[in-house]
């Protein structure tokens, strides 16, 4: 089902030469794998990418580490013996750790062969501040991110399966890369890593050549693959499998960096259920200061929308309660992060992989877990194991966008059946339906060895909060003010005459500020219902004969009824003692930014 790994070990003597050979393409894909992530995405017709722009980043704030009753509770099911993690099980005759012989550092090998570390150091080129990186401690100690409760859970380390740590590689700055494998090495216990495998998908710095080679020949269980054809992030994630020999399979960015106790969390879900696959909690590494920060705290989970473009959202209220009360649980997400993902290999190969007919990257993380999902298997978000994502910054590389429409393509029309249309509705300026030439059969055989479910069942069972357009929708997603960027939904306990009044919503929140759809017919809907007014201000209320009195003029939301037109406005209401942001119908002559609209996310054409 998979091409088998298109080049063979390069005879030691030709890894060098080899990748001298310049691919500019590729620089951009490492570009664009990392704004997939990017937390300031702008672009003017965000159509494709998952808008991502409303993560809220906590800075050292929102960290609410509180010593826990719980500290020292095991997680039932794991068989403890009690002992605590000595240091010699961490020992992999790593630089600077006594045992073995001392290892050389990456920097000091780069040295020897001559090389000056700060040779290529433009900021442009790598979007982050290199020389910063550079400077920056490649084996300081991240501060412990987990909940508290996770310090406290014992594993019996002998009990796990051991992992292949499989690293795709393209031209990443030494220092990140050296950062990543010193925290795998310091952060693992050794016998759980059976081998860590760098796929070098056509590097061509000076020091990921030779000295890398030399670097990683003094450990027995590290290895490279030199690629001679470009692979792009799936085909090199596939290639690492291949090469792989552990029970578990797990793949790290090669500008990722891992925390305290990252791996056994992993390798416990997947030993409790083979088809599990596991996403670590992400942190942030900042691309400018280097600084680690908090992110996900038991509260983040990722989705994708119609466009099927991966987004981080903050869990649901019922799932909150639930990881609430289990902190120390995988819990589950509908969809998983490309950039740091355990798996078990035999399952991953069965189940299919990567699919390998997507283009260069982009979109396979969304595939993977709708397949996964519909497959049998599950896809989880472990608390008590953190890794973090350099998130980069800017984008100076023209973005050729119809890869990633191609790719989201291939899923929606691999697994979405009658869905699938609302993926054309929502991409209906890039993707174009499929040509008689396109193939999404690559996952046929799975489908039928696995008896996979149909997407309804992912709607109903695992991810109900997607929202469904309704018929006739012209206009579909958040509802935000222009003036306040802030976005709208039914408030929960205030009401004019019983009905509840729309109220402000942080766009982050996706359950509280909800999609509304404006339909051809006028009628503007929230959840099934309908938006009336009500002593002028905007209510939620069942549909009726006279719901259909809405229009979109320009950036305008426009009632119109037997007195005439009137616009739909931000305004602040007395709430008890407290002041709260609704909308209410104001002369449109009198229109100012508080009553301008967009649809934020999504323009939506069902016709
Ligand atoms: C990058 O980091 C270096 C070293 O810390 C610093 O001197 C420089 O100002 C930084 N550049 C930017 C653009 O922040
Ligand atoms: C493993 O997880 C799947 C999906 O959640 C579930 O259907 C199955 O019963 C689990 N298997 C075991 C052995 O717990
Ligand atoms: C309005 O006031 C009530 C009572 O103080 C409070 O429970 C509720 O959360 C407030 N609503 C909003 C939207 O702030
Ligand atoms: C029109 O706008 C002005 C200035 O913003 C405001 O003072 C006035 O109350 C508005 N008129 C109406 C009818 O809302």
């Amino acid at each position: 089902m998979f091409p088998s790994p298109p080049t063979k070990y390069l005879p030691r003597k030709m890894r060098y030469p080899a990748v001298l050979v310049l691919m500019l393409g590729w620089a951009s894909v490492v570009m664009w794998t990392t704004s997939r992530y990017r937390l300031q995405l702008v672009r003017e017709n965000d159509l494709v990418f998952g808008k991502t722009s409303d993560i809220p980043i906590h800075v050292d704030k929102g960290i609410n580490i509180n010593k826990d009753s719980n500290i020292g509770k095991v997680i039932p099911g794991t068989n403890i013996v009690g002992k605590s993690r000595d240091k010699k099980t961490y020992e992999h005759g790593h630089p600077g750790t006594k045992t073995n012989t001392v290892k050389k550092s990456f920097s000091s090998v780069i040295k020897d062969f001559g090389i000056s570390l700060f040779k290529d150091i433009n900021p442009d080129r790598f979007h982050i501040n290199v020389t910063r990186t550079h400077e920056t401690s490649v084996s300081r100690k991240a501060p412990d991110t987990r909940p508290s409760q996770c310090a406290g859970v014992k594993y019996d380390i002998e009990l796990l399966p051991a992992a292949s740590i499989v690293i795709p590689l393209h031209n990443e700055p030494w220092s990140t890369l050296e950062r990543l494998i010193n925290g795998v090495l310091n952060h693992s216990p050794k016998l759980l890593i059976h081998e860590i495998l760098i796929i070098d998908d056509m590097s061509d710095l000076d020091y990921l050549g030779a000295p890398l080679d030399k670097y990683v020949e003094q450990f027995d269980f590290m290895r490279i693959f030199r690629s001679k054809e470009r692979l792009g992030t799936m085909k090199s994630r596939m290639v690492g499998t291949k090469l792989a020999k552990g029970d578990i399979v797990v793949f790290l960015d090669s500008h990722t960096e891992v925390n305290v106790g990252w791996l056994e969390p992993l390798l416990y879900e997947i030993s409790r259920n083979g088809t599990a696959i596991v996403q670590p909690s992400i942190d942030i590494v900042d691309p400018q200061t280097f600084q680690y920060r908090y992110y996900f705290q038991n509260n983040i989970r990722g989705h994708f929308k119609w466009s099927m473009a991966y987004e981080f959202v903050p869990i649901p209220p019922n799932q909150k309660a639930e990881v609430k009360a289990h902190p120390t649980k995988a819990f589950d997400t509908p969809a998983i992060v490309g950039c740091a993902f355990a798996v078990n290999r035999k399952y991953f190969l069965d189940i299919g992989g990567l699919d390998t007919g997507m283009r260069t990257w982009g979109g396979e993380d969304v595939e993977l877990s709708i397949r996964v999902w519909l497959c049998g298997g599950s896809m989880k978000i472990s608390p008590c194991s953190h890794v973090a994502h350099i998130f980069k910054k800017g984008h100076p590389f023209k973005m050729d966008y119809s890869d990633l429409v191609y790719n989201n393509r291939r899923t929606a029309e691999m697994w979405l059946g009658d869905y699938r249309k609302y993926f054309y509705y929502f991409n209906y300026r890039y993707a174009k339906p499929p040509e008689s030439s396109d193939k999404f059969n690559i996952m046929d055989p799975v489908k039928e060895k696995f008896k996979c479910k149909s997407f309804d069942w992912l709607l109903k069972n695992v991810y109900p909060e997607l929202e469904i357009p309704p018929e006739g929708t012209v206009y579909f997603g958040h509802m935000r003010n222009v003036g306040s960027q802030y976005c709208f939904g039914p408030a929960e306990s205030v009401f004019v005459t019983s009905y509840p009044l729309l109220v402000m919503a942080d766009c982050f929140f996706y359950y509280k500020a909800k999609s509304f759809a404006l339909l051809e017919a006028g009628l503007l809907v929230v959840s099934g219902k309908c938006i009336n007014v009500e002593k002028d201000f905007l209510v939620v209320t069942p549909c009726t004969a006279e719901s259909n009195r809405w229009k979109l003029k320009g950036k305008l939301l426009v009632y119109t009824d037997d007195l005439g037109s009137k616009c739909a406005t931000q305004v602040s209401k007395a709430n008890n003692s407290e002041n709260i942001q609704t909308i209410k119908l104001m002369p449109c002559d009198n229109a100012t930014k508080a009553s301008e609209w967009q649809f934020a996310d999504k323009i939506f054409r069902s016709h």
